[in-house]
């Protein structure tokens, strides 16, 4: 495992997809700022200085790699799992990248991947709100974060070595073939919730079965069970 740290960047996530070729696999790139920071779906991720942790993983295992399709949710639950041990409480995994504190989201996840003839490199990039209390995102639903949730300032410095460690086992685990989601299922956020969604470019209603051993996504559109993965749907809640 390698660490890089930026003060300023345009985005972690841009940075490795322009420098993969330089660097090894599980390299972690973090930023105190990022001046354009992605989010999934084309939006900006915006988190004032050094106040969040904002970073990428690059991933170059062909082992991971073949396991894309589980990542975002696997890491979604590593950062989960460290948020819990900060005795956050109701925290669960929107699929296939979020996590929620009861209905409001404090950790963003933007999965990339580089494919020319086979896939080259994946970068997992990883948004968390730490000590940010004022969220300028013009959404109805504001975001939260651990100050908001603890009411204390969180010390970024250990959190960070902390989801660093947390990542790395299970980024390990997956090479080695463990599969976590029997513990997973119990952190369903849409589960049994009725979402509007878009499947294949048609607005559906839909009821959430939930998430499936194979990390898709099982509803029920029209009376009929159907699984989706993530670059087939997007949800209104
Ligand atoms: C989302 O919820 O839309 C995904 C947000 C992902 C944000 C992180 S912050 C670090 C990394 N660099 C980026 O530009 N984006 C990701």
């Amino acid at each position: 495992m390698k660490e890089l740290f930026f003060d300023t960047i345009d985005s972690t996530n841009t940075y490795l997809k322009q420098h993969f070729e330089e660097y090894e696999d599980l390299t972690f790139v973090s930023a105190d700022l990022q001046t354009a920071g992605k989010g999934r779906s084309g939006r900006t991720w915006t988190a004032s200085k050094g106040k969040n942790l904002t970073f990428s993983v690059l991933i170059k295992n062909e082992k991971v790699m073949e396991k894309f399709a589980s990542l975002s949710v696997l890491s979604a639950y590593s950062v989960l799992k460290v948020l819990k041990s900060y005795v956050i409480e109701d925290l669960s995994i929107k699929w296939p990248n979020d996590v929620y504190v009861r209905d409001d989201k404090i950790c963003g996840i933007l999965l990339e991947a580089i494919s020319r003839e086979k896939m080259e490199a994946l970068i997992l990039g990883i948004g968390i709100n730490v000590n940010e209390e004022d969220f300028e995102t013009g959404l109805l639903h504001e975001p939260t974060s651990m100050k908001k949730v603890l009411h204390e300032d969180i010390d970024i410095v250990s959190f960070k070595e902390k989801i660093y460690r947390r990542l790395n086992q299970t980024i390990e685990e997956l090479k080695e073939g463990c599969d976590l989601y029997p513990e997973i299922e119990k952190y369903d956020y849409l589960k049994g919730k009725d979402v509007y969604c878009m499947i294949r470019n048609e607005k559906r209603k839909v009821t959430v079965i939930g998430i499936d051993a194979d990390y898709s996504l099982k509803v029920l559109c029209d009376g009929k069970e159907i699984s989706v993965s993530s670059d087939e749907i997007t949800f209104h809640l």
